[in-house]
């Protein structure tokens, strides 16, 4: 095991009809295929992904709540929420770990409305257009991050 802590995997509103929703936008991979292909990178690098999805604000919110103190970083797809959401952005500062904000498409690419996010001025990272390979660059990235703060650490 490394010494990083988990990484919280959070997914928003949709994303659990991957493979069937929009294809032609975000491909044909499920969510499940999303999850293991992550972490099987993760357990390459001996981190663990605690993963969750919802279609409800709320309960994002109150995992995020949950995780307080529990991890060391977070990988997120807002999905719908990127655009509209206040309260998804103040619960993503509570537990003061970095946070990667994946789009599985190039939002700025497509409709207007997509361009703007709430989660990204709070965002260490963007991953945009990368297809569900976002996902595992994000990992990637931020096993660089973590491991990266453990050395300079006292
Ligand atoms: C998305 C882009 C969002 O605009 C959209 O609402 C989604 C998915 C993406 O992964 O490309 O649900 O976050």
């Amino acid at each position: 095991m490394s010494d990083i802590g988990p990484i919280l995997l959070l997914n928003g509103p949709n994303l659990n009809m991957l493979g069937v929703r929009q294809p032609e936008v975000y491909g044909r991979e499920t969510l499940s295929d999303v999850v293991a292909l992550v972490g099987e990178t993760a357990a390459r690098h001996g981190v663990q992904i605690v993963d969750f999805q919802s279609n409800s604000e709320e309960a994002l919110i109150n995992r995020l709540h949950e995780s307080l103190g529990n991890i060391a970083g977070i990988i997120i797809n807002p999905a719908g929420f990127t655009h509209t959401s206040v309260a998804l952005r103040d619960a993503l500062v509570i537990p003061d770990v970095p946070i990667v904000e994946v789009h599985i498409s190039n939002v700025h690419a497509r409709e207007e409305f997509r361009r703007h996010s709430y989660v990204s001025p709070i965002a260490t990272a963007v991953v945009a257009g990368m297809g569900t390979f976002g996902y595992v660059a994000a990992l990637e990235f931020l096993v660089r991050l973590l491991g990266s703060q453990d050395e300079v650490a006292p």
